[in-house]
């Protein structure tokens, strides 16, 4: 089977738009995986994909590339703990935020962090959605290596975590504040009425139609003057077009 063939019977099948991943980095990962399982082609890859959802959630588990930390680029985060988020606690009364390709809830529980920080808990909720069921099941257990944690302050372990054989737990005030769900960002389905979207180093991965596809998304999601926070490797030039305006290195505003 040819990898374009693969990819049609993988978007019928699963829903999954491989298109809209680069194709260099797509079939350089593919290829491996395919060394990995002892496979010679497309096609057995595809009859086994088909015919197990286990083999499936495997394969997707190692076609996304998982890797996150807590307060990753800690200079963005302390942007977001005291500038941005006070402006927008100031001018709403709840907030409702989305971490939008979280992985293993580093992500979303730093964001909680900052809530709890900030006195912002009581009135704000986290939704932390990825496509990987696997790296969201690792999400809600909420147990991390010190390797992930790097970026946590000793204060900050004090508080937020205590320890479990070799690993760190998150204490369950901060884990209560965030909810976990299956979201394929490529669906174009968004619920409505964030206040803030957190979206990083996942773009990189995706074409440059899909990556606008998703910042318009993104722009419906967002309540008047919410804010994007995308990574430090990621930019959007055409910003403007996209109904944004750039507040600084990784923050965008939607018009009103
Ligand atoms: C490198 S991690 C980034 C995690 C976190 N946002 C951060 O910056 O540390 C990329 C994540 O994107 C997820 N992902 C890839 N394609 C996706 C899609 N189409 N929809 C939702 N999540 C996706 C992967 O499963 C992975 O967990």
């Amino acid at each position: 089977m040819e990898f374009g063939e693969f990819k049609k019977k993988v978007l019928a099948t699963f829903r999954l738009d491989l298109n809209s991943y680069k194709e260099k980095q797509l079939k350089r990962r593919l290829d491996s995986y395919l060394g990995r399982l002892k496979l010679t082609n497309y096609g057995a890859l595809y009859n086994q994909l088909a015919a197990d959802s286990r083999s499936y959630e495997k394969f997707l588990d190692y076609l996304t590339i998982n890797v996150s930390e807590f307060f990753r680029d800690p200079q963005r985060f302390a942007d977001l703990q005291n500038n941005y988020l006070p402006r927008l606690a100031a001018s709403r009364n709840r907030l409702k935020i989305w971490s939008a390709a979280c992985s293993n809830g580093s992500e979303p529980y730093s964001i909680a962090i900052i809530l709890e920080e900030s006195g912002f808990s009581g009135r704000s909720k986290i939704i932390a959605t990825d496509i990987d069921k696997r790296i969201l099941h690792k999400a809600e257990t909420g147990q991390y290596s010190r390797e992930c944690l790097k970026n946590v302050s000793p204060e900050r372990m004090k508080r937020y975590f205590s320890q479990v054989g070799k690993l760190y737990a998150v204490m369950e005030n901060i884990k209560h504040n965030v909810t976990f769900r299956h979201h394929d960002l490529l669906s174009g389905d968004c619920e409505q009425g964030f206040d803030l979207i957190v979206c990083r180093n996942v773009t990189i991965y995706f074409t440059k139609e899909a990556q606008d596809g998703m910042y318009k998304m993104f722009n419906r999601s967002l309540s008047p003057g919410g804010i994007l926070f995308i990574g430090g490797s990621e930019m959007i030039f055409n910003y403007r077009e996209l109904g944004f305006e750039k507040l600084s290195t990784c923050f965008y505003q939607k018009d009103d």
